[in-house]
């Protein structure tokens, strides 16, 4: 891998914040764009405006092609059966309502489970607990211990004949923590519930293969694969989503519409109403191809390097505690430093240019679970440096000095 180059093709690794260099330290947030990508949209938008499913116009077929190209990559990317099972979306949240609503309307019944973890997202707990509230099911949380690990002999004694559907992270935004997602999925399936994988923070991250995990849905946003923000997808085994009713209604999800009755399209139109975000999806190929050219081994192996230096030099800071140090862990690093807000410090390393999180990153009840309600959060990509690290470490140590 050279870094020299790769940075070059990330624009906004150029600029500069508060009159410093750039220190993206976000990268569980949203992930900085190649310049390739910015390109592809650019030209969609100057040259090749069409609505796509729509038109015989050349530009319309064209786009249409583009857009069903995607498709294909991502099915690809996840080596799912077929590019059908692929739903496009607004988002990871959007997939996650999409699932709740339309599969709960489906298979739950009052009295049924839904299992999630402790360490969820804001998004893989809310529109489950809507859901729950409409359908009378129950929603149960699965433990985690004092190092952000899931408590697997409480998970599998959880799982029973009532549980319709688990929904966990395959890694968690907070902590890091790499679930065993695939023992986890076969446990779910031994008492008949279905598996949602949520893997927007995995899927750029490590290779993630639905078939071989035999997930029955996985959800994900392209903003955290390099790609464009207000892209997602929901992949469905295909049964699954056939029996699915929709979850929007509107163009291009029909099949016929009488004012007596509608027919519904089939997949994966059928979960697809209304124009999407086209330009968008195009160019989300181009992340694609960007990350395929240098795979997700290599990304992985650097970013677990990144990870191991950034928390062997934090721990040499008096005073600071690691939130998260499960057994296996991806470049997420959230951490306190007693006396220190971690407002406060974000504020800080602004100004030098470090951007990372600050705040309950979503996960309210995480926090709560850790006994805090905040903390700082650096989260690493590909194109981030040792020397990055090193700013960053020096700006806690800098905010220290002022803040102590
Ligand atoms: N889920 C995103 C994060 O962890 C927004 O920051």
């Amino acid at each position: 891998m050279n870094i020299n180059e790769i940075r070059k093709d990330f624009p906004q690794l150029q600029t500069q914040v508060n009159n410093h260099p750039l220190v993206y330290l976000d990268n569980a947030a949203t992930t900085l764009k190649p310049q390739i990508m910015i390109d592809a949209i650019a030209n969609h938008y100057a040259h090749q405006v069409a609505n796509v499913h729509r038109g015989v116009h050349t530009l319309s077929e064209m786009g249409t092609r583009q857009f069903e190209e995607t498709r294909l990559a991502v099915q690809k990317l996840i080596n799912a059966r077929d590019s059908y099972e692929v739903i496009y979306t607004k988002g990871t949240t959007e997939s996650i309502n999409l699932l709740a609503q339309s599969f709960g309307k489906k298979f739950l019944n009052p009295g049924d489970e839904i299992l999630i973890s402790f360490m969820e997202h804001h998004s893989n707990i809310v529109p489950w607990q809507m859901i729950a509230e409409t359908t009378g099911a129950k929603l149960i949380v699965a433990p985690i211990d004092d190092l952000g690990n899931i408590d697997l002999v409480e998970y599998k004694k959880l799982l029973n004949f009532k549980t319709k559907i688990v929904s966990i992270t395959h890694i968690s935004n907070t902590l890091g923590t790499v679930n065993p997602i695939k023992e986890m999925i076969h446990d779910a399936h031994a008492v008949g519930a279905k598996f949602c994988v949520d893997a927007a923070q995995s899927i750029a991250h490590m290779k993630v293969d639905v078939q071989d995990l035999d997930c029955d849905f996985l959800v994900f946003s392209a903003h955290k694969v390099f790609g464009p923000n207000a892209l997602g997808f929901l992949y469905g085994k295909e049964e699954l989503l056939n029996l699915m009713p929709p979850y929007q209604g509107g163009g291009a999800m029909i099949s016929e519409v009488t004012f007596e009755k509608t027919t519904y399209n089939v997949l994966p139109n059928k979960f697809e109403a209304g124009t999407p975000a086209i330009a968008e999806v195009i160019a989300f190929k181009y992340s694609l191809d960007y990350l395929n050219s240098i795979g997700l081994t290599e990304i992985a192996k650097r970013e677990h390097e990144l990870l191991a230096y950034a928390t062997l030099e934090i721990k040499k800071i008096k005073g600071v505690r690691i939130i998260g140090e499960a057994t296996l862990k991806s470049g997420v690093l959230s951490f306190l430093i007693d006396g220190i807000h971690p407002h406060d410090l974000g504020t800080i390393l602004d100004k030098e240019g470090v951007a990372i999180r600050t705040g309950h990153h979503c996960t309210q009840p995480l926090l709560k679970r850790f006994n805090c309600t905040a903390a700082a959060r650096a989260s690493f990509a590909f194109y981030n440096t040792k020397e990055e690290i090193d700013i960053f470490i020096n700006a806690v140590k800098k905010a220290c000095e002022f803040l102590l």
